[in-house]
C-alpha cells in the first residue's frame, strides 16, 4: 500500500545534504518533485556555498549550518519539517578506524539526537541511509552504521502514539563515490599498473540516481520501522579492472584490515523476516506491537535467504562496467546541477502526486548503463 505524497504541501530537510547523496536527492527533488521547502543542513559552508554558486538557488532551498551533534540545532532546523532523510556520516573506513570516538559522537549519538528532535518537533517521517558494512561489521564504520540502523529502527518505540516513523535504506558501494575504486583506478591506470587487495572480491553496485529512488520509494511506503534494501546487481573486481585499466599491470596487495571478500546486504538470520515487495526486499521488525498493514502482498523468501554480493543473481558484464567507467570519466568533477534542471529551476505547477512515485524497477544486465548518474 503506497501512500500518495503531496511534495507540494511539504517541508524536508536533509542532513548531509552536500554530500554525494545529498546533492543528487536535492537536485531530484527540485526537478520532480518540488517541495515546498527543502533544507540542506551540515557543517561546512564552503560546501554549501559552492553548492549554491553552482546552480542550487531555488527559493524552496534553505542553507542551515549546523552539526547532528548538536540536538538543539536540529531542534530549530526540524521546526515544521514534514520529512526527514538523514544522509550526514563519517563514512570513511581508515579514518573512522583512526578517529573512533568521532566516529561514535556522529554516527550513532548524532542519530540519536536526530531521533529526539524529530520526535520533539512531530516529524512525520524519517529515513535514515545505511550502508552493506553495518551487515555482520567488521569495522568501525561497518560498526556505528549497525548501532544507527538498531536505535532508528527503535525510534518506532520511543515515538510511540506520537506517531513518528523511522526507517532505513540500506545499499551497497554507489559508483564513482569520493574514495571508491573507480577514481582510484582511473588515476593508477596512468602508472601502468593497478593494486588489487584480492582477486576474487566482489561487490554490489548502484547509482546516485538509484539510491534517491529508493529512498524516495520508502517514504510512500514506509510505516515504521523496516529496513528497505533495494535490488542492485554485483561485479568482479577483476572484470572492473579489466574495464577501466585493460592491459596494465595488476599488484595483488592482499585484503585491508576492515575489508570483506563479499559485503552482505541482508543476512541468513534478518532474511527470515524479510519480504520481496514491490521490486525491494523489506526487512520487518520484530516488534510484538508491529503489523504488517502495508506488506500484506508481499512474498515471503526461501528458507536460508540471504542477500551477499556473491550470491546475487544479478551481474554486472564486462561491457556494462565499461560503459559505467566511460560514463564516470565524462561526469567526473561535475558539481553543480545538471542542465536539465537548470532549465526547469523556475518553479512551475505542482506535480501531481499521483504520477511522481518513481518505478525503481529492479535493474537487469541489459539495463544498467543507462542507470549511471547524470
Ligand atoms: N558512498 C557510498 O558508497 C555509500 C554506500 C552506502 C551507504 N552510504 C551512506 O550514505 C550516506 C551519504 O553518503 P555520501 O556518500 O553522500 O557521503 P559524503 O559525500 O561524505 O557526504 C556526507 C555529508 O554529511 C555531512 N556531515 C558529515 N558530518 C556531519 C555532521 N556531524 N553534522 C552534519 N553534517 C555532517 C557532510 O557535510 P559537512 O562535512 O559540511 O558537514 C556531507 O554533506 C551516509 O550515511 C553513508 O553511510 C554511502
Amino acid at each position: 500500500m503506497k501512500e500518495q505524497i503531496n511534495w507540494a504541501d511539504l517541508n524536508i530537510l536533509i542532513t548531509g545534504g552536500t554530500g554525494s547523496f545529498g546533492k543528487k536527492f536535492v537536485e531530484i527533488m527540485l526537478r520532480d518533485y518540488k517541495p515546498k521547502k527543502l533544507i540542506i543542513f551540515s557543517r561546512d559552508e564552503l560546501k554549501q556555498h559552492e553548492m549554491k554558486v553552482n546552480g542550487f538557488n531555488d527559493p524552496s532551498l534553505r542553507f542551515f549550518i549546523g552539526d547532528v551533534r548538536d540536538k538543539n540545532r536540529l531542534k530549530r532546523a526540524m521546526r515544521e519539517v514534514d520529512m526527514v532523510i538523514h544522509a550526514a556520516a563519517l563514512k570513511q573506513v581508515p579514518s573512522c578506524e583512526y578517529n573512533p570516538f568521532e566516529a561514535v559522537k556522529t554516527n550513532i549519538l548524532g542519530a540519536q539526537n536526530i531521533i529526539d528532535a524529530a520526535i520533539d518537533c512531530k516529524v512525520k517521517k524519517i529515513v535514515a541511509l545505511s550502508t552493506d558494512k553495518a551487515v555482520n561489521p567488521v569495522n568501525l564504520y561497518g560498526a556505528t552504521k549497525l548501532c544507527s540502523d538498531k536505535i532508528f529502527i527503535q525510534g518506532n518505540s520511543y515515538s510511540g502514539n506520537q506517531g513518528t516513523q523511522f526507517s532505513c535504506v540500506r545499499y551497497g558501494n554507489v559508483i564513482g563515490s569520493r574514495g571508491s575504486v573507480i577514481p582510484l583506478f582511473s588515476e593508477q591506470r596512468k602508472t601502468g599498473k593497478i593494486t588489487i587487495t584480492d582477486k576474487r572480491m566482489t561487490r554490489f553496485w548502484l547509482s546516485l540516481k538509484q539510491a534517491v529512488g529508493v529512498v524516495v520509494k520508502a517514504l510512500s511506503h514506509m510505516q515504521g520501522g523496516e529496513i528497505f534494501v533495494p535490488k542492485i546487481p554485483s561485479m568482479k573486481i577483476m572484470d572492473l579492472a579489466e574495464a577501466i585499466a585493460p592491459g596494465c599491470e595488476i599488484e595483488i596487495i592482499g585484503i585491508r584490515p576492515g575489508e570483506k571478500l563479499h559485503e552482505a546486504l541482508i543476512t541468513e538470520e534478518d532474511g527470515r523476516s524479510t519480504v520481496d515487495y514491490d521490486g525491494l526486499y523489506v526487512i520487518l521488525p520484530q516488534f510484538s506491537w508491529w503489523h504488517r498493514k502495508n506488506y500484506k502482498s508481499a512474498k515471503r523468501l526461501p528458507e536460508g535467504f540471504s542477500y551477499t554480493s556473491n550470491n546475487n543473481d544479478l551481474w554486472l558484464t564486462l561491457e556494462q562496467l565499461k560503459n559505467m567507467a566511460h560514463e564516470f570519466s565524462n561526469h567526473h568533477g561535475q558539481t553543480g546541477v545538471s542542465r536539465q534542471l537548470k532549465a526547469t529551476m523556475q518553479r512551475s505547477k505542482p506535480v501531481n502526486p499521483k504520477t511522481k512515485i518513481p518505478a525503481i524497477t529492479p535493474i537487469r544486465n541489459t539495463d544498467i548503463g543507462n542507470n549511471i548518474p547524470s
